[in-house]
């Protein structure tokens, strides 16, 4: 099956179910300013999620191009892209579960043949402010799917949105494909990411409406949004286990290998997909009638990261910008029926990979002995401090990914913590004085981020009551939604202790504490049982941030000032980042 078959196989499908086809928007949304990307097919209909009528009806559906970020770092594996088509169908307060999941299997089963068995899914498991979803797990069984096929999760891996701050949300049902191969163990399960169960459609029941100040609403309707992956779905539809097997990626992937011996030259596969998937990427981004280009703000500075890490990669295979642009032609011509923008904005797109490539290329050499110099006498396993990553992002324009990449080829790592910190520093230097206009979103931006630096300490106490005081951190990351923390441990960390991990930082916030700062010397620290990154400046002096009881830790900040602003603590997972690292993402919610 091909990717056109593919779209117009399911569009036909539920327009055949009284559903009216609607274009796809554009990848920058309208009047939004809580996301970057429209990173979903119910993003453009919001209003109409929240009640607005809708010109076409009451059932919709779309393929509506995507952009998400968030799994930048997992690029490159079998399935993660940040660019993809998402295959969506809506009920504007029309149908509901009932109908919404018979319609779901009868696709699977019958027009993709998807046997019955290798189908499983994952339903909302309840929680203390909503129930479980037992609705939708009898429709599963009534469809024929076995006891064993579902698995109920809680708010992690059930609850779907809002997209940005606020907006519609509700409990879903996610639909994975089984790969057949071996589960990684007695937990492993539909949700479980280790390769077993690929996630191709979720069908979410959106009927709250999360406001500014945190709370649900009921909303005026019952809606349901789905979602569903259209390279996942073509991959295993034709049997590939990786998404760069499919027609989408293979003209691309090949030119580029045929350049690559023609330069007689190596490399990793790993590097190959992201090349395959970032030109995709960027090319949409910048086919977008909107017409984004590469900059250090907002979109634009998401699209210059994804070039810059193409170009450092074809530079090292001595590919010029003349290749990048054979890249982004191939891209064009294959989307261009689906997608007309891009040839239309053709020249747009080229005129810009070339202006940046010719950019970065004048700082990118200079940048690399840098780099080079600063990495020279690290051992394996160290860090790069967050002040020389700054320094190659302010000088060279080095993105933190690419000085990341560079740390992680002389397997090191990159103190992103502190990169970040540095970055915030520079921000609020150079906003100084300006007029202000920013005031309320970064002041709630830096008031969350400051949560989730003291959630941070918290759970790396907790991680240390419970696993041991030989773990250590190996890099920590924190963006408005999340945080994210790598900590040298040599196994899988148990559900078991992930639970009692959670209790105990839910604990300190239960107790209310304040945040206790204090600054002396790094030998002071040291002596006072500290953790964190010691300064190797003799005598400098740090900031200690105490959470009495739970936590004593080096940190430049920002913290909340006592733990009670923290609100519920949750992992939402565990996995291996590198060997013998391990790394949890979690949130605060409410
Ligand atoms: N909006 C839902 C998702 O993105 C369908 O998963």
């Amino acid at each position: 099956m091909t990717a056109k078959e593919l779209r117009i196989m399911y569009v036909n499908f539920f327009k055949e179910r009284g559903h009216k086809e609607i274009a796809s928007a554009s990848l920058l949304p309208e009047n939004d300013p809580t996301v970057l990307f429209t990173m979903a097919g119910m993003h453009p209909l919001v209003p109409y999620l929240l009640g607005e009528k809708h010109p076409e009806g009451k059932r919709l559906t779309d393929v509506q191009k995507c952009i998400r970020t968030e799994d930048i770092d997992e690029v490159g594996d079998d399935m993660h892209l940040i660019f993809f088509e998402m295959l969506g169908n809506w009920s504007l307060g029309d149908y509901f579960k009932e109908e919404s999941i018979a319609m779901s299997y009868e696709f699977l089963t019958e027009c993709l043949r998807i046997p019955s068995q290798r189908l499983a899914v994952t339903v909302f498991g309840g929680d203390e402010t909503a129930p479980p979803d037992l609705e939708a797990e009898r429709i599963w069984r009534a469809q024929g799917l076995q006891p064993e096929q579902i698995r109920r999760l809680g708010r992690d891996g059930n609850w779907w949105g809002p997209a940005g701050q606020t907006g519609p949300c509700g409990p879903d049902t996610e639909i994975f494909y089984d790969m057949g191969t071996p589960g990684c163990g007695p937990d492993c399960g539909p949700g479980c990411n280790c390769g077993k169960y690929v996630e191709i459609w979720n069908n979410v029941f959106l009927q709250y409406n999360k406001t500014a100040d945190g709370s649900f609403t009921e909303l005026v309707q019952k809606n349901v949004d789905t979602g569903m992956g259209l390279e996942r779905v073509l991959t295993i539809f034709n049997g590939k286990t990786n998404v760069y097997e499919t027609e989408l990626f293979l003209p691309v992937m090949t030119r580029l290998e045929e350049f690559l011996s023609q330069r007689g030259k190596e490399m990793p596969q790993k590097n190959r997909r992201v090349i395959c998937e970032h030109i995709r990427a960027v090319s949409f981004i910048l086919g977008d009638p909107k017409k984004i280009a590469p900059s250090n703000t907002e979109q634009g500075y998401i699209l210059r990261r994804l070039i810059r890490r193409m170009i450092r990669l074809l530079r090292q295979a001595e590919l010029g910008s003349e290749h990048l642009c054979e890249l982004a032609e191939i891209v064009i011509g294959q989307y261009g029926e689906a997608y007309p923008e891009l040839g239309e904005n053709r020249n747009f797109i080229l005129e810009q990979l070339q202006k940046e490539y010719a950019r970065f290329s004048k700082t990118l050499d200079e940048g690399l002995k840098k780099a080079s110099r600063y990495m020279e006498n690290m051992e394996k396993g160290g860090m790069l401090d967050g002040e020389s990553a700054f320094k190659l992002y302010d000088t060279y324009g080095f993105p933190i990914e690419l000085t990341a990449e560079l740390a992680r080829e002389k397997a090191c790592d990159v103190d992103t913590e502190g990169f970040y910190r540095k970055f915030r520093e520079h921000q609020e230097k150079s906003r100084q004085g300006a007029a202000g206009k920013f005031a309320g979103g970064l002041a709630d931006h830096s008031r969350q981020t400051a949560r989730l630096h003291t959630a941070t300490h918290l759970l790396n106490g907790a991680l240390r009551a419970v696993l041991g005081e030989e773990i250590s951190q190996r890099g920590s990351n924190i963006t408005p939604q999340r945080l994210r923390f790598d900590f040298s441990f040599g196994r899988k960390v148990t559900a078991e202790e992930l639970a009692r991990v959670e209790a105990i930082v839910n604990q300190a916030i239960d107790k209310k504490i304040d945040v206790v700062m204090e600054e002396m010397t790094s030998g002071e620290a040291y002596a006072a049982g500290a953790v964190g990154v010691f300064t190797d400046k003799y005598g400098e002096r740090v900031k200690v941030y105490t959470i009495p009881g739970y936590s004593k830790e080096i940190c430049g900040g920002p913290h909340a000032r006592n733990t009670g602003e923290l609100g519920s603590f949750r992992i939402i997972k565990e996995e291996a980042s590198s060997a013998g690292v391990r790394r949890i993402k979690a949130v605060i919610e409410g």
